[in-house]
């Protein structure tokens, strides 16, 4: 049987618009999961809304609408943006669902009846733009001699009746978790600040709030509704139907990928896996915590009024050289910058120039000498078969760099291996060999088919349409598009008629 492959992202609050970080995320998501099944695993994708809790609660009732109808709508631009991204996502989760309620009471229970559930008081902060529960410690002090929210927002004083999970039981175990798995949380960099904070005590946490009506009801006491990120990241199990027993739960779980932002490291790599330890099932495999994209330098929020819709970017654009943006231009983990000026210079050089350009002069030349069909490969010499094993060796590079899921690196050395044929190309002038010598032009133009043959395979994950068209325009069975499918013994049929090749990534003109 294939081996499976189960990657999730956040899922996303409902108390505004999707965003383009939020665009980034799914995405990046999209990228392993295309990757992964091109390299034949079973992928179970997931993605979806957080939409219960006090931030959508008072957001509806700042618009005048009932919460369920407002979450209806906003939970559809989500799930419209995830199309329109390309993205592949095999289910959608929202946290109404009737089908994830009943996880969410299912895993209250197990927690319960593990004795690690108990009613008391909680005097604390709050933060609702954070829904989370802070120590005194961790906030920072603002000038109006108020507090702050380690996020920056504003906290409110609470004291009421409240459900604790018994965190502190679970110290150990977490600790142990990470130092036996080196590769539980990254990048690196936040494993350590995860383990400093386990390190330092974990104190119980509250896990219910009192007369709120938007959400989750604790089922042995109305007054309490379930606080929202136990709620929320009950959806990575909820979505296999984990409560009923179900064979997708047995295929799929434990998840090999919980990709997030780093601002909610801590609520997937600490409180995540207690709850899971408590309800006795596995943890996740890794939780991979990628960075910020920021406006020009500037973290994206609504108060600085830089919030970009991503359609609109979609829409300037293209899908295809959106994705590769952000997913090339900066180290996946690392925060990423855009503006209008980035985007397009760099999908002007690498997409346009590096790609379109070869392809274009390529087949072309196929098209208009070669009667339209591949040419023959005649005797290929030292440079031909050197470029070509550079290309073939591109597929252990690449499993290599999304190991760990460096996915610049992956699309860096698809990009060099681009970059070296442009240059075979201007250096052996097949335009030039057209009378002379004929044979030398066919070989010349049959190894940069094949060579664009292996990067668009490759590049699939990311350049959807753009690579797909490419490969089209070989003539490439689809079924034939796979990572299976880079062996030399699949690689292109001389004799085999092209289509008449058109320019896929137009330059974008500086205005
Ligand atoms: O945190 N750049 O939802 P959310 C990159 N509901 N990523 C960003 C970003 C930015 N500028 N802004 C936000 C939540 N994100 C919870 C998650 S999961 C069980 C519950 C990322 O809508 C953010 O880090 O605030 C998170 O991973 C995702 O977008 C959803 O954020
Ligand atoms: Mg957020």
């Amino acid at each position: 049987m294939t081996d499976s492959f189960y990657i999730s992202t956040a899922i996303s609050y409902t108390n505004g618009s999707p965003h383009i970080g939020h665009a980034y995320e799914v995405i990046a998501a999209d990228v392993i999961a295309r990757f992964k099944r091109l390299d034949g695993y079973d992928v179970f994708f997931l993605t979806g809304t957080d939409e219960h809790g006090l931030k959508v609660q008072q957001k509806a009732k700042e618009l005048g609408i009932n919460p369920k109808d407002y979450v209806d709508k906003v939970s559809k631009e989500f799930i419209e943006l995830a199309k329109s991204l390309n993205c592949s996502n095999n289910d959608f989760i929202r946290t109404t669902d009737d089908r994830h309620k009943k996880n969410v009471h299912s895993i209250w229970k197990n927690l319960s009846d593990k004795g690690d559930i108990y009613l008391d008081q909680y005097s604390g902060w709050y933060s609702i733009r954070d829904e989370a529960f802070y120590n005194e410690e961790e906030l920072i002090k603002s000038d109006k001699d108020s507090y702050l929210s380690p996020n920056g927002n504003s906290v409110e004083w609470i004291d009421e009746e409240s459900y604790f999970f018994k965190l502190s039981k679970y110290e150990k175990q977490l600790l142990d978790l990470y130092e036996n798995n080196k590769s539980f949380i990254l990048p690196n960099s936040r494993m350590n600040e995860i383990k400093n904070f386990v390190q330092s005590g974990l104190k119980d946490i509250s896990i219910s709030r009192k007369n709120i009506s938007w959400g989750i009801p604790v089922e042995e006491n109305n007054e309490h509704s379930i606080y929202v990120w136990l709620d929320a990241l009950t959806n990575y199990i909820s979505a296999l139907d984990w409560c009923e027993g179900s064979k997708s739960f047995d295929r799929f779980w434990p998840a090999d990928i919980h990709l997030i932002g780093k601002d909610i490291t801590r609520f997937h790599a600490v409180y995540w896996p207690a709850f899971l330890f408590s309800a006795g099932l596995d943890v996740p495999k890794m939780i991979f915590s990628h960075g910020f994209l920021l406006n020009k330098g500037e973290k994206i929020s609504k108060s600085v009024g830089n919030t970009v819709d991503p359609i609109d970017l979609l829409g300037l654009y293209g899908v295809d050289q959106l994705r590769f943006y952000l997913l090339s231009a900066t180290p996946f983990g690392n925060d990423g910058n855009y503006s209008h000026e980035l985007i397009i210079n760099h999908s002007n050089a690498l997409l346009s120039n590096d790609l379109g350009n070869l392809s274009q002069r390529c087949l072309k030349m196929v098209f208009s000498r070669c009667d339209g069909k591949i040419p023959n490969k005649g005797d290929l010499n030292n440079i031909d078969l050197s470029l070509l094993n550079n290309a073939y060796d591109l597929y252990q590079k690449v499993l290599e760099c999304m190991d760990d899921y460096r996915i610049h690196a992956y699309l860096n050395s698809i990009f060099d291996i681009i970059s070296l044929a442009n240059k075979y190309f201007s250096d052996e002038k097949p335009w030039e060999l057209n009378k002379d010598n004929p044979d030398r032009m066919h070989s010349v133009l049959w190894v940069t088919c094949e060579i664009l043959r292996i990067t668009s395979i490759l590049l699939q994950p990311v350049i959807v349409d753009g690579s797909n068209k490419l490969l089209d325009f070989l003539n490439i069975d689809s079924e034939e598009r796979s990572f299976i499918n880079l062996n030399p013994s699949f690689a292109v049929k001389s004799g085999l008629k092209i289509k008449e090749p058109q320019v896929i990534f137009p330059k974008f003109i500086r205005e």
